[in-house]
C-alpha cells in the first residue's frame, strides 16, 4: 500500500459522488493529500471527515467546474495549501438524455462546459504549475461513447470525444516535460450519473450491461496514477467494439443497437 503515491497532491473533481468519490477515498487509502471539487459543499464536507479519519491531509473546494474563474481559484487555493499540484483527476461529468434533433444549443453549451470545458480549465490552470515541478499527471475521465457513439447520448458523446481529442494532442506535446495525460474510458457504471442526467421527455435509461461498480473504476484510476498509461478502458472486452467500429462502422452500428435495445 502506498507505494508512490503517498504525499502526492491529487485534485479530483466531481468528488462529491460516485467515480470522483471512490477516487479519492483510494487516493487517501494510498496517503495522497486530496483536493475535493464539485458543487455541493456538504457532501464534500462528509467525504472531507471521511478522508481526514484515513489520517491523510485534505482540502473541499466548492467549485463549479463550467465556470472558469471557480476552477483557476480552486487550483490557486490548492497551490496555496500544499505547494504543488501531482495529479489532476479530471472526473466531473453530466449526462443528457435527448436525441440530437431535440437537444436544444443551450443543453450542448451546458454538457461541452462542463464535460470538456471545465476539464480545459483544470488543465490550464494546473499546467504552469507542472512545468514547474518537471512533473505531474492530468487523468481525463472521458468513457467508452467518448470511443464510439451511442443514440440519445449525441451531446453527452460530443463532449467525451472531445476530451480524448484535447488529451491526445497535449500527451504528445507534453512529450519529454515530465507531464503524462491519461484518458479514463468507463463502461456504464452504477453511481447517481442516470438519476442526475437532464433527461427533459423522462426516457430513465439507465446504465447497459456490463455495468461496473464506482469502486472498479476508482482503482483503474489508481492504477493508472502508479503506472501511467495514455489510455484505459475500464472494461477490456469493451476495447473490440473500438476496433470493430474502426474496421466496419457498419458493424459496430448493429452490435450497439443490439446492446441499447436490452433492459438495463
Ligand atoms: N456512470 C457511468 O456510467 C459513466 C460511464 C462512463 C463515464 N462516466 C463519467 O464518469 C464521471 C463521473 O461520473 P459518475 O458516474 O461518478 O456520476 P455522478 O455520481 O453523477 O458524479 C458526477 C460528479 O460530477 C460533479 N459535477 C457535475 N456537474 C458539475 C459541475 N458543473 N461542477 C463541478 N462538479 C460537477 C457532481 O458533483 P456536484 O453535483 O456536487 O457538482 C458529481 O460529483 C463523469 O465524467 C461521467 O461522464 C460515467
Amino acid at each position: 500500500m502506498g507505494t508512490g503515491l503517498a504525499g502526492q497532491v491529487v485534485i479530483v473533481t466531481g468528488a462529491s459522488s460516485g467515480i470522483g468519490r471512490e477516487t479519492a477515498l483510494h487516493f487517501a487509502r494510498e496517503r495522497a493529500r486530496l483536493v475535493l471539487a464539485a458543487r455541493r459543499q456538504q457532501r464534500l464536507q462528509g467525504l472531507e471527515h471521511e478522508i481526514e479519519a484515513l489520517g491523510t491531509e485534505v482540502l473541499s473546494l466548492p467549485t463549479d467546474v463550467a465556470q472558469q474563474d471557480q476552477v483557476e481559484a480552486m487550483v490557486e487555493r490548492a497551490l496555496e495549501r500544499f505547494g504543488r499540484v501531482d495529479i489532476l483527476v479530471n472526473n466531473a461529468g453530466v449526462g443528457l438524455v435527448a436525441l440530437v434533433e431535440e437537444t436544444s444549443p443551450e443543453d450542448m453549451e451546458m454538457i461541452l462546459r462542463v464535460n470538456f470545458l471545465g476539464a480545459f480549465y483544470g488543465i490550464r490552470a494546473a499546467l504552469p504549475i507542472m512545468r514547474r515541478q518537471g512533473s505531474g499527471h492530468i487523468i481525463n475521465v472521458s468513457s467508452i461513447v467518448g470511443k464510439r457513439g451511442i443514440p440519445l447520448s449525441g451531446a453527452y458523446c460530443a463532449s467525451k470525444f472531445a476530451l480524448i481529442g484535447l488529451s491526445e494532442s497535449l500527451r504528445l506535446e507534453l512529450k519529454g516535460s515530465g507531464i503524462r495525460v491519461s484518458v479514463i474510458c468507463p463502461v456504464g457504471t452504477a453511481t447517481e450519473f442516470f438519476d442526475a442526467a437532464k433527461d427533459p421527455r423522462g426516457r430513465k435509461p439507465g446504465p447497459k450491461p456490463p455495468v461496473q461498480t464506482p469502486s472498479h473504476v476508482a482503482r483503474a484510476i489508481i492504477r493508472c496514477a502508479r503506472s501511467p498509461r495514455p489510455e484505459v478502458i475500464v472494461y477490456p472486452p469493451a476495447r473490440l467494439l473500438v476496433v470493430l467500429n474502426a474496421l466496419s462502422p457498419t458493424l459496430a452500428d448493429w452490435v450497439i443497437g443490439i446492446v441499447t435495445s436490452r433492459k438495463a
